[in-house]
């Protein structure tokens, strides 16, 4: 047990994916794992492990924002051993060109500050993706035939953003999407030694000002279980 996961040390996978809803953890959980059990209810931010294809995986919600998914990752990564992170969440599109419905495979994330500012100071460090799981995971998009784009995304620390002027400028720069926890999982990852990705389907656009229907949400959701899980045992 750790102070935010209630879970037995072998009750984690090496293999975790991280929504940022504890209700889509459960909705996963249910919908793509044998044998799921509940192992983490603190909070109210479920955890779930189970098996996959054989292999055993463990869904956590991580909370919205970059200092949630820190506590998560953090004792997920040094007090369970997790050894492969995968963020399935929604993100906004930032480009005419990426639709909804659309999954962003985010090879780098971008941000205006993360909890890891405080170690990093004057460094910009540039939080990557893992390779291995970024060019599996496109080979798994590529093969259910839905749109999908690999590039930079956006942390950022804010839904209701009073700053238009750092979006444009993130537009200008070619950034797909934005949402608010890659870039510390990546920080993290980096830190630790352990892989990363995030998978995001794209659920509003912020130029086009379109939404995903709620209807549709669980189906795109479900796309993207399904290339985590296949990426992250490639
Ligand atoms: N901003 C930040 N995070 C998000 C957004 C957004 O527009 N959409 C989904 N996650």
């Amino acid at each position: 047990m750790t102070i935010h996961i209630g879970a037995t040390p072998g009750e984690i996978a090496e293999t975790v994916l991280m929504p940022g809803d504890p209700l889509r953890a459960e909705w996963a959980a249910q919908t793509f794992l044998q044998n799921a059990t509940c192992v983490n209810r603190v909070r109210g931010m479920l955890g779930y492990t189970g098996t996959w294809r054989g292999h055993l995986v463990t869904i956590q919600g991580s909370g919205m924002g970059m200092p949630s998914l820190s506590i998560y990752a953090n004792e997920l990564i040094r007090d369970y051993g997790a050894k492969t992170l995968i963020r399935i969440g929604s993100c906004g599109a930032m480009q005419k060109h990426v639709e909804i419905r659309d999954v962003i495979l985010a090879q780098t994330a971008s941000s205006v500050s993360t909890p890891s500012r405080g170690i990093f100071r004057e460094l910009n460090f540039a939080p990557c993706a893992n390779f291995q799981l970024l060019r599996a995971a496109a080979d798994a998009a590529e093969s259910k035939g839905i749109g999908w784009h690999v590039g930079g995304i956006y942390s950022s620390d804010v839904f209701y953003d009073e700053r238009p002027d750092l979006n444009e400028q993130m537009i200008r720069h070619g950034i797909l999407g934005v949402e608010m926890e890659a870039a510390e999982l990546y920080n993290l990852a980096a830190r630790f030694g352990v892989r990363a990705l995030a998978v995001l389907t794209v659920s509003d656009h912020l130029i086009t000002e379109e939404a995903l229907p709620s209807e549709d949400r669980e189906r795109s959701f479900g796309d993207m279980v399904e290339i985590a899980l296949e990426a992250a045992f490639a």
